[in-house]
Protein backbone atom coordinates (compact mmCIF):
# COMPACT_ATOMS: atom_id res chain seq x y z
CA UNK A 1 0.00 0.00 0.00
CA UNK A 2 2.49 2.56 0.93
CA UNK A 3 4.49 1.99 -2.56
CA UNK A 4 1.03 2.39 -4.54
CA UNK A 5 0.22 5.82 -1.95
CA UNK A 6 4.27 6.89 -3.05
CA UNK A 7 3.44 6.36 -7.20
CA UNK A 8 0.33 8.15 -6.83
CA UNK A 9 1.12 11.38 -4.46
CA UNK A 10 4.53 11.91 -7.08
CA UNK A 11 2.27 11.57 -9.84
CA UNK A 12 -0.10 14.00 -8.33
CA UNK A 13 2.81 16.38 -8.06
CA UNK A 14 4.09 15.99 -11.17
CA UNK A 15 0.57 16.40 -12.81
CA UNK A 16 0.73 19.92 -10.56
CA UNK A 17 3.98 20.87 -12.07
CA UNK A 18 3.42 20.38 -15.36
CA UNK A 19 -0.26 22.50 -14.83
CA UNK A 20 1.16 25.30 -13.34
CA UNK A 21 4.21 26.21 -14.43
CA UNK A 22 5.52 24.16 -17.32
CA UNK A 23 2.50 23.65 -19.91
CA UNK A 24 1.88 25.60 -22.99
CA UNK A 25 -1.40 25.97 -21.79
CA UNK A 26 -3.79 27.83 -24.24
CA UNK A 27 -6.67 26.74 -22.96
CA UNK A 28 -7.44 23.61 -25.64
CA UNK A 29 -6.19 20.92 -25.96
CA UNK A 30 -6.54 19.02 -22.39
CA UNK A 31 -6.01 15.42 -23.64
CA UNK A 32 -4.45 14.35 -26.47
CA UNK A 33 -5.77 15.85 -29.55
CA UNK A 34 -7.90 13.12 -32.10
CA UNK A 35 -7.78 13.58 -35.43
CA UNK A 36 -5.95 12.95 -39.13
CA UNK A 37 -2.74 14.07 -40.72
CA UNK A 38 -2.32 13.68 -44.71
CA UNK A 39 1.02 12.80 -44.56
CA UNK A 40 1.16 9.39 -43.54
CA UNK A 41 -0.88 7.68 -46.52
CA UNK A 42 -0.99 10.82 -49.07
CA UNK A 43 2.22 12.51 -48.32
CA UNK A 44 1.69 15.64 -50.85
CA UNK A 45 -0.23 13.88 -52.73
CA UNK A 46 -2.91 16.48 -51.52
CA UNK A 47 -5.60 18.22 -52.73
CA UNK A 48 -8.87 20.44 -51.49
CA UNK A 49 -11.21 17.11 -52.76
CA UNK A 50 -8.81 15.43 -50.71
CA UNK A 51 -9.58 17.43 -47.52
CA UNK A 52 -12.89 18.42 -47.98
CA UNK A 53 -13.95 14.21 -48.19
CA UNK A 54 -11.93 13.59 -44.97
CA UNK A 55 -13.94 16.39 -43.33
CA UNK A 56 -17.12 15.10 -44.54
CA UNK A 57 -15.87 11.36 -43.39
CA UNK A 58 -14.45 12.47 -40.18
CA UNK A 59 -18.41 14.28 -39.60
CA UNK A 60 -20.09 11.43 -40.27
CA UNK A 61 -17.90 8.73 -39.15
CA UNK A 62 -15.48 9.50 -36.24
CA UNK A 63 -16.54 12.72 -35.10
CA UNK A 64 -18.35 11.46 -32.26
CA UNK A 65 -15.68 9.05 -31.45
CA UNK A 66 -13.93 12.11 -30.15
CA UNK A 67 -11.92 13.01 -33.61
CA UNK A 68 -11.68 16.32 -34.17
CA UNK A 69 -8.76 17.27 -36.51
CA UNK A 70 -8.36 17.45 -40.04
CA UNK A 71 -4.08 18.44 -40.79
CA UNK A 72 -2.80 19.32 -43.80
CA UNK A 73 0.53 18.36 -43.65
CA UNK A 74 3.96 19.45 -45.51
CA UNK A 75 3.00 20.43 -49.80
CA UNK A 76 0.14 22.73 -49.41
CA UNK A 77 1.60 26.11 -50.43
CA UNK A 78 2.80 27.53 -53.17
CA UNK A 79 6.47 26.06 -53.47
CA UNK A 80 8.40 28.72 -56.13
CA UNK A 81 7.69 32.05 -53.85
CA UNK A 82 5.58 34.01 -51.27
CA UNK A 83 3.25 36.76 -52.09
CA UNK A 84 5.62 39.33 -53.24
CA UNK A 85 3.78 42.16 -51.84
CA UNK A 86 2.23 40.97 -48.54
CA UNK A 87 5.33 38.02 -47.74
CA UNK A 88 2.68 35.57 -46.97
CA UNK A 89 1.93 32.45 -48.30
CA UNK A 90 0.18 31.07 -50.91
CA UNK A 91 -1.85 28.05 -51.01
CA UNK A 92 -1.35 26.51 -54.43
CA UNK A 93 -3.70 27.78 -56.53
CA UNK A 94 -3.97 24.62 -58.55
CA UNK A 95 -4.41 22.22 -55.69
CA UNK A 96 -5.69 24.69 -52.93
CA UNK A 97 -7.99 27.25 -55.16
CA UNK A 98 -10.03 28.25 -53.05
CA UNK A 99 -7.67 28.92 -50.10
CA UNK A 100 -7.13 27.45 -46.34
CA UNK A 101 -9.08 29.52 -44.93
CA UNK A 102 -11.95 28.22 -46.71
CA UNK A 103 -10.96 24.81 -45.46
CA UNK A 104 -10.64 25.65 -42.03
CA UNK A 105 -14.69 27.59 -42.57
CA UNK A 106 -15.49 24.45 -43.90
CA UNK A 107 -14.65 21.94 -40.81
CA UNK A 108 -15.32 24.66 -38.71
CA UNK A 109 -18.97 24.42 -40.14
CA UNK A 110 -18.90 20.73 -39.63
CA UNK A 111 -17.81 21.44 -35.97
CA UNK A 112 -14.41 20.03 -36.59
CA UNK A 113 -10.83 21.61 -36.72
CA UNK A 114 -8.33 22.29 -39.22
CA UNK A 115 -4.40 21.76 -39.02
CA UNK A 116 -1.69 23.52 -41.52
CA UNK A 117 1.97 22.67 -41.47
CA UNK A 118 5.18 24.82 -41.53
CA UNK A 119 8.85 24.68 -40.38
CA UNK A 120 11.01 26.23 -38.48
CA UNK A 121 13.48 26.41 -40.99
CA UNK A 122 13.96 27.90 -44.41
CA UNK A 123 12.26 25.23 -46.13
CA UNK A 124 10.05 22.67 -45.40
CA UNK A 125 11.06 19.07 -45.57
CA UNK A 126 9.55 18.58 -49.13
CA UNK A 127 11.50 22.49 -50.43
CA UNK A 128 8.58 24.79 -49.93
CA UNK A 129 9.18 27.61 -48.48
CA UNK A 130 9.81 27.72 -44.26
CA UNK A 131 9.06 30.08 -41.55
CA UNK A 132 12.33 31.03 -40.64
CA UNK A 133 12.69 34.76 -40.70
CA UNK A 134 8.88 34.60 -41.54
CA UNK A 135 7.62 33.83 -37.73
CA UNK A 136 5.61 36.87 -37.59
CA UNK A 137 3.83 37.48 -40.67
CA UNK A 138 3.31 33.44 -40.57
CA UNK A 139 1.62 33.31 -36.81
CA UNK A 140 -0.50 36.21 -38.28
CA UNK A 141 -2.01 34.33 -41.29
CA UNK A 142 -2.42 31.27 -40.16
CA UNK A 143 -4.31 33.25 -37.55
CA UNK A 144 -6.11 35.36 -40.58
CA UNK A 145 -7.03 31.81 -41.87
CA UNK A 146 -8.31 30.40 -38.53
CA UNK A 147 -6.46 27.25 -38.32
CA UNK A 148 -6.59 25.50 -35.14
CA UNK A 149 -3.56 23.48 -35.12
CA UNK A 150 0.03 23.86 -36.42
CA UNK A 151 2.71 21.58 -36.86
CA UNK A 152 6.41 23.05 -37.23
CA UNK A 153 8.91 20.87 -38.72
CA UNK A 154 12.44 20.07 -38.44
CA UNK A 155 14.14 20.80 -41.80
CA UNK A 156 16.52 23.18 -43.55
CA UNK A 157 17.36 24.10 -40.47
CA UNK A 158 20.47 26.33 -40.15
CA UNK A 159 23.49 26.20 -37.50
CA UNK A 160 21.63 28.91 -35.63
CA UNK A 161 18.59 27.33 -34.89
CA UNK A 162 20.39 23.88 -34.58
CA UNK A 163 22.12 25.29 -31.83
CA UNK A 164 19.33 26.58 -29.68
CA UNK A 165 15.93 25.17 -31.47
CA UNK A 166 14.12 25.93 -28.16
CA UNK A 167 14.85 29.88 -28.83
CA UNK A 168 13.97 29.74 -32.67
CA UNK A 169 10.34 27.67 -31.35
CA UNK A 170 10.07 29.70 -28.72
CA UNK A 171 9.71 33.03 -31.08
CA UNK A 172 6.93 30.98 -33.39
CA UNK A 173 5.06 30.42 -30.17
CA UNK A 174 5.03 33.44 -28.55
CA UNK A 175 3.64 34.91 -32.17
CA UNK A 176 1.36 32.34 -32.33
CA UNK A 177 0.06 33.40 -28.30
CA UNK A 178 0.66 36.77 -29.71
CA UNK A 179 -2.17 36.48 -32.70
CA UNK A 180 -4.15 33.83 -32.00
CA UNK A 181 -3.47 32.91 -28.41
CA UNK A 182 -6.73 30.52 -27.23
CA UNK A 183 -7.17 28.57 -30.08
CA UNK A 184 -4.08 27.12 -32.22
CA UNK A 185 -2.22 23.70 -30.64
CA UNK A 186 1.32 23.66 -31.43
CA UNK A 187 3.49 20.66 -32.40
CA UNK A 188 7.08 20.38 -32.50
CA UNK A 189 8.86 18.08 -34.83
CA UNK A 190 11.89 17.54 -33.48
CA UNK A 191 14.01 14.70 -34.78
CA UNK A 192 16.16 12.63 -32.62
CA UNK A 193 16.03 12.31 -28.67
CA UNK A 194 19.72 13.16 -28.76
CA UNK A 195 20.02 15.86 -30.96
CA UNK A 196 18.18 18.57 -28.33
CA UNK A 197 15.67 16.59 -25.86
CA UNK A 198 13.18 18.33 -27.26
CA UNK A 199 10.80 16.71 -23.72
CA UNK A 200 13.17 19.38 -21.39
CA UNK A 201 11.87 22.60 -22.99
CA UNK A 202 9.56 22.37 -25.12
CA UNK A 203 6.37 21.71 -22.51
CA UNK A 204 6.65 25.48 -21.71
CA UNK A 205 6.14 26.33 -25.13
CA UNK A 206 4.15 23.75 -27.13
CA UNK A 207 1.18 21.21 -26.66
CA UNK A 208 3.51 18.01 -28.30
CA UNK A 209 6.66 17.52 -29.49
CA UNK A 210 8.22 14.75 -31.17
CA UNK A 211 10.55 12.48 -29.84
CA UNK A 212 11.86 10.18 -32.22
CA UNK A 213 12.75 9.98 -35.70
CA UNK A 214 9.57 9.05 -38.30
CA UNK A 215 7.49 6.47 -37.67
CA UNK A 216 6.42 4.08 -40.41
CA UNK A 217 4.16 1.18 -40.83
CA UNK A 218 6.71 -1.80 -39.54
CA UNK A 219 6.54 -3.39 -36.05
CA UNK A 220 9.80 -2.60 -35.53
CA UNK A 221 9.52 1.44 -36.16
CA UNK A 222 7.06 0.91 -33.25
CA UNK A 223 8.96 -0.86 -31.10
CA UNK A 224 12.00 1.54 -31.40
CA UNK A 225 9.70 4.36 -30.91
CA UNK A 226 7.91 2.61 -28.03
CA UNK A 227 11.76 1.89 -26.45
CA UNK A 228 12.47 5.58 -26.99
CA UNK A 229 9.79 7.04 -25.35
CA UNK A 230 9.52 4.86 -22.40
CA UNK A 231 11.77 7.01 -19.78
CA UNK A 232 9.53 9.84 -21.07
CA UNK A 233 6.41 9.52 -19.23
CA UNK A 234 7.03 12.16 -16.70
CA UNK A 235 7.16 14.93 -19.54
CA UNK A 236 3.84 14.34 -20.25
CA UNK A 237 0.24 15.95 -18.80
CA UNK A 238 -1.97 18.33 -19.34
CA UNK A 239 -1.82 20.33 -22.39
CA UNK A 240 1.79 18.48 -22.87
CA UNK A 241 2.21 15.55 -24.90
CA UNK A 242 5.41 14.03 -26.06
CA UNK A 243 4.44 12.91 -29.89
CA UNK A 244 5.86 9.23 -30.28
CA UNK A 245 4.61 10.40 -34.05
CA UNK A 246 1.17 9.43 -36.45
CA UNK A 247 -0.94 6.42 -36.38
CA UNK A 248 -0.18 3.77 -38.75
CA UNK A 249 -3.03 1.54 -38.15
CA UNK A 250 -4.29 0.10 -41.87
CA UNK A 251 -1.50 2.91 -43.51
CA UNK A 252 -0.34 0.54 -46.43
CA UNK A 253 2.86 1.92 -47.54
CA UNK A 254 5.12 -0.82 -48.90
CA UNK A 255 7.19 -2.50 -48.15
CA UNK A 256 5.35 -2.60 -44.53
CA UNK A 257 1.90 -2.95 -43.35
CA UNK A 258 0.76 -3.77 -39.99
CA UNK A 259 -1.29 -6.73 -39.04
CA UNK A 260 -4.42 -6.67 -37.74
CA UNK A 261 -2.69 -7.41 -34.25
CA UNK A 262 -0.25 -5.29 -35.23
CA UNK A 263 -2.28 -2.43 -35.35
CA UNK A 264 -4.46 -3.32 -32.22
CA UNK A 265 -1.11 -3.32 -29.81
CA UNK A 266 0.34 0.03 -31.45
CA UNK A 267 -3.13 1.82 -31.30
CA UNK A 268 -3.47 0.59 -27.76
CA UNK A 269 0.44 1.90 -26.51
CA UNK A 270 -0.16 5.61 -28.16
CA UNK A 271 -3.65 5.66 -26.39
CA UNK A 272 -0.97 4.49 -23.31
CA UNK A 273 1.79 7.11 -23.70
CA UNK A 274 -0.78 10.34 -24.18
CA UNK A 275 0.60 10.49 -27.56
CA UNK A 276 -1.86 12.53 -30.17
CA UNK A 277 -3.93 10.62 -32.13
CA UNK A 278 -3.86 11.06 -35.44
CA UNK A 279 -5.29 8.85 -38.18
CA UNK A 280 -2.84 8.24 -41.33
CA UNK A 281 -5.68 6.20 -43.43
CA UNK A 282 -7.94 6.82 -45.88
CA UNK A 283 -10.75 7.23 -43.53
CA UNK A 284 -13.20 8.11 -46.40
CA UNK A 285 -12.86 4.23 -47.17
CA UNK A 286 -13.52 3.65 -43.53
CA UNK A 287 -16.83 1.75 -44.08
CA UNK A 288 -15.74 -0.51 -47.32
CA UNK A 289 -15.83 -4.46 -45.57
CA UNK A 290 -12.12 -5.06 -45.78
CA UNK A 291 -11.30 -2.35 -43.66
CA UNK A 292 -13.96 -2.73 -41.06
CA UNK A 293 -11.29 -4.20 -39.04
CA UNK A 294 -9.51 -0.71 -39.06
CA UNK A 295 -12.36 0.87 -38.10
CA UNK A 296 -12.74 -1.71 -34.87
CA UNK A 297 -10.00 -0.34 -33.67
CA UNK A 298 -9.80 3.14 -33.95
CA UNK A 299 -13.62 3.84 -32.79
CA UNK A 300 -13.05 1.65 -29.18
CA UNK A 301 -14.52 3.61 -27.37
CA UNK A 302 -13.41 2.23 -24.07
CA UNK A 303 -9.87 2.39 -25.71
CA UNK A 304 -10.24 6.26 -26.45
CA UNK A 305 -11.26 6.83 -22.84
CA UNK A 306 -8.00 5.84 -21.93
CA UNK A 307 -6.40 8.13 -24.37
CA UNK A 308 -8.57 11.02 -23.09
CA UNK A 309 -8.72 10.39 -19.39
CA UNK A 310 -9.10 13.65 -17.34
CA UNK A 311 -6.17 12.78 -15.45
CA UNK A 312 -3.75 12.96 -18.20
CA UNK A 313 -0.99 11.03 -17.25
CA UNK A 314 1.46 9.07 -19.91
CA UNK A 315 1.97 5.32 -19.25
CA UNK A 316 4.71 3.59 -17.64
CA UNK A 317 6.39 0.60 -18.40
CA UNK A 318 6.02 -1.50 -14.61
CA UNK A 319 7.70 -4.94 -15.81
CA UNK A 320 8.87 -7.04 -18.52
CA UNK A 321 8.68 -10.75 -18.77
CA UNK A 322 12.26 -11.72 -20.66
CA UNK A 323 12.76 -15.64 -20.96
CA UNK A 324 15.39 -17.02 -23.00
CA UNK A 325 18.49 -15.56 -24.25
CA UNK A 326 18.25 -12.85 -26.86
CA UNK A 327 20.83 -11.32 -29.22
CA UNK A 328 20.98 -7.34 -30.13
CA UNK A 329 18.44 -7.26 -31.95
CA UNK A 330 15.96 -8.65 -29.89
CA UNK A 331 16.02 -12.19 -31.83
CA UNK A 332 15.75 -15.73 -29.66
CA UNK A 333 19.23 -17.08 -29.66
CA UNK A 334 17.94 -20.08 -27.13
CA UNK A 335 15.73 -22.67 -27.99
CA UNK A 336 12.19 -20.53 -27.14
CA UNK A 337 11.34 -17.33 -25.62
CA UNK A 338 8.86 -15.09 -24.33
CA UNK A 339 8.93 -11.14 -23.94
CA UNK A 340 6.07 -9.93 -22.62
CA UNK A 341 5.42 -6.08 -21.10
CA UNK A 342 3.06 -4.42 -18.65
CA UNK A 343 2.62 -0.63 -19.05
CA UNK A 344 0.15 1.08 -16.46
CA UNK A 345 -1.63 4.03 -16.94
CA UNK A 346 -3.46 5.69 -13.83
CA UNK A 347 -6.64 6.84 -14.75
CA UNK A 348 -8.79 10.30 -13.14
CA UNK A 349 -11.55 7.90 -11.38
CA UNK A 350 -9.87 7.14 -8.23
CA UNK A 351 -8.38 3.65 -7.19
CA UNK A 352 -8.51 2.85 -11.06
CA UNK A 353 -5.71 1.96 -13.43
CA UNK A 354 -5.50 1.08 -17.12
CA UNK A 355 -3.09 -2.17 -18.00
CA UNK A 356 -2.13 -3.55 -21.36
CA UNK A 357 -0.37 -6.18 -21.55
CA UNK A 358 1.37 -7.04 -25.12
CA UNK A 359 3.29 -9.82 -26.13
CA UNK A 360 6.43 -8.46 -27.99
CA UNK A 361 7.98 -12.16 -28.74
CA UNK A 362 10.58 -11.93 -31.88
CA UNK A 363 10.46 -9.23 -34.32
CA UNK A 364 9.46 -11.51 -36.95
CA UNK A 365 6.10 -12.42 -36.05
CA UNK A 366 6.01 -16.04 -37.40
CA UNK A 367 9.43 -17.04 -35.69
CA UNK A 368 8.45 -20.19 -34.26
CA UNK A 369 10.75 -19.66 -31.28
CA UNK A 370 8.04 -17.40 -29.91
CA UNK A 371 4.40 -18.34 -28.73
CA UNK A 372 0.63 -17.24 -27.86
CA UNK A 373 1.23 -16.46 -24.25
CA UNK A 374 -0.67 -15.74 -21.23
CA UNK A 375 0.62 -13.00 -18.51
CA UNK A 376 0.00 -12.99 -14.71
CA UNK A 377 -0.98 -9.06 -14.01
CA UNK A 378 0.85 -9.29 -10.58
CA UNK A 379 -0.65 -6.93 -7.96
CA UNK A 380 2.66 -6.56 -5.90
CA UNK A 381 4.54 -5.44 -9.40
CA UNK A 382 2.14 -2.51 -9.83
CA UNK A 383 3.13 -1.35 -6.36
CA UNK A 384 -0.29 -2.85 -4.63
CA UNK A 385 -1.42 -4.64 -1.89
CA UNK A 386 -1.78 -8.01 -2.31
CA UNK A 387 -4.96 -8.46 -0.65
CA UNK A 388 -6.16 -5.77 -2.42
CA UNK A 389 -9.63 -6.99 -4.86
CA UNK A 390 -9.58 -5.66 -7.87
CA UNK A 391 -12.21 -5.80 -10.91
CA UNK A 392 -11.34 -6.37 -14.06
CA UNK A 393 -12.58 -5.48 -17.25
CA UNK A 394 -11.29 -6.23 -20.78
CA UNK A 395 -11.98 -2.73 -22.84
CA UNK A 396 -11.39 -4.87 -26.34
CA UNK A 397 -13.71 -7.14 -25.76
CA UNK A 398 -15.94 -5.05 -23.68
CA UNK A 399 -16.14 -7.59 -20.73
CA UNK A 400 -16.23 -8.15 -17.30
CA UNK A 401 -13.37 -10.43 -15.94
CA UNK A 402 -14.95 -10.31 -12.06
CA UNK A 403 -12.96 -9.69 -9.12
CA UNK A 404 -9.50 -10.91 -8.51
CA UNK A 405 -6.92 -10.61 -5.57
CA UNK A 406 -3.52 -10.88 -5.55
CA UNK A 407 -2.42 -11.70 -9.84
CA UNK A 408 -4.86 -11.83 -12.56
CA UNK A 409 -4.42 -14.10 -15.64
CA UNK A 410 -4.95 -13.06 -19.05
CA UNK A 411 -5.87 -15.34 -21.67
CA UNK A 412 -3.25 -16.48 -24.20
CA UNK A 413 -2.24 -13.21 -26.56
CA UNK A 414 -0.57 -14.07 -29.34
CA UNK A 415 2.92 -12.73 -30.60
CA UNK A 416 2.34 -9.08 -31.52
CA UNK A 417 -1.53 -8.68 -29.83
CA UNK A 418 -2.21 -7.06 -26.63
CA UNK A 419 -4.82 -6.90 -24.18
CA UNK A 420 -5.61 -3.71 -22.49
CA UNK A 421 -7.54 -3.70 -19.04
CA UNK A 422 -9.38 -1.36 -16.74
CA UNK A 423 -8.73 -2.20 -13.16
CA UNK A 424 -10.21 -0.60 -9.89
CA UNK A 425 -10.77 -1.10 -6.37
CA UNK A 426 -11.15 0.31 -2.87
CA UNK A 427 -8.48 0.33 -0.12
CA UNK A 428 -5.95 2.47 -1.66
CA UNK A 429 -6.14 6.12 -1.67
CA UNK A 430 -4.40 8.56 -4.11
CA UNK A 431 -3.57 11.75 -2.65
C1 LIG B 1 11.11 1.71 -40.84
O1 LIG B 1 11.68 1.93 -39.57
C2 LIG B 1 12.59 0.93 -39.17
C3 LIG B 1 12.98 1.23 -37.74
O2 LIG B 1 13.58 2.46 -37.62
C4 LIG B 1 13.79 0.94 -40.11
O3 LIG B 1 14.71 -0.05 -39.73
C5 LIG B 1 13.30 0.69 -41.53
O4 LIG B 1 14.37 0.83 -42.43
C6 LIG B 1 12.20 1.68 -41.92
N1 LIG B 1 11.61 1.27 -43.17
C7 LIG B 1 11.33 2.12 -44.12
C8 LIG B 1 10.74 1.57 -45.36
O5 LIG B 1 11.53 3.32 -44.02
C1 LIG C 1 20.20 -11.59 -34.06
O1 LIG C 1 19.66 -12.78 -34.65
C2 LIG C 1 18.93 -12.58 -35.84
C3 LIG C 1 18.26 -13.90 -36.22
O2 LIG C 1 19.16 -14.95 -36.11
C4 LIG C 1 19.85 -12.00 -36.91
O3 LIG C 1 19.11 -11.79 -38.11
C5 LIG C 1 20.44 -10.73 -36.42
O4 LIG C 1 21.36 -10.19 -37.35
C6 LIG C 1 21.13 -10.91 -35.05
N1 LIG C 1 21.54 -9.61 -34.54
C7 LIG C 1 22.70 -9.41 -33.91
C8 LIG C 1 22.99 -8.02 -33.45
O5 LIG C 1 23.50 -10.31 -33.72
C1 LIG D 1 12.06 -23.80 -23.95
O1 LIG D 1 13.43 -23.68 -23.64
C2 LIG D 1 13.82 -24.18 -22.39
C3 LIG D 1 15.31 -23.92 -22.16
O2 LIG D 1 15.72 -22.79 -22.85
C4 LIG D 1 13.51 -25.66 -22.28
O3 LIG D 1 13.78 -26.12 -20.97
C5 LIG D 1 12.02 -25.88 -22.61
O4 LIG D 1 11.77 -27.27 -22.65
C6 LIG D 1 11.67 -25.27 -23.94
N1 LIG D 1 10.25 -25.43 -24.18
C7 LIG D 1 9.75 -25.80 -25.34
C8 LIG D 1 8.26 -25.89 -25.42
O5 LIG D 1 10.44 -26.03 -26.30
Amino acid sequence: MRSATLILAELALILFTLTFTRAYNNGVGRAPPMGWNSWNLFACDINEQLIIETIDAMDSKLKKFGYQYVNIDDCWSLKSNRDPVTNEMIPDPVRFPRGIKFLADYAHSKGLKLGIYSDVGDKTCQGYPGSANHYEIDAKTFAKWEVDYLKLDWCFVDDAIKAEPWKYYGRMSARIKQYWSSHLLLNLQLVGLGVSKPHEWAPKIANSWRTTGDINSSWKSVLEILDLNKPLWKYSGPYAFNDPDMLEVEVDRPPNKLTIDESRTHFTLWCMLNSPLLLGNDIRRLDDQDRKWAKDIITNEEVIAVSQDPFVKQAQLLYETKVGTFNQSGACTSSNCTWIEVWMKPLQKTQTIAVAVYNRAGLNIKDPKFKAESANIIWKSLGLEEDLKLSVRDLWAHSDKGSFQKEYTTDKIAPHDVRLYSMSGSGWNRK
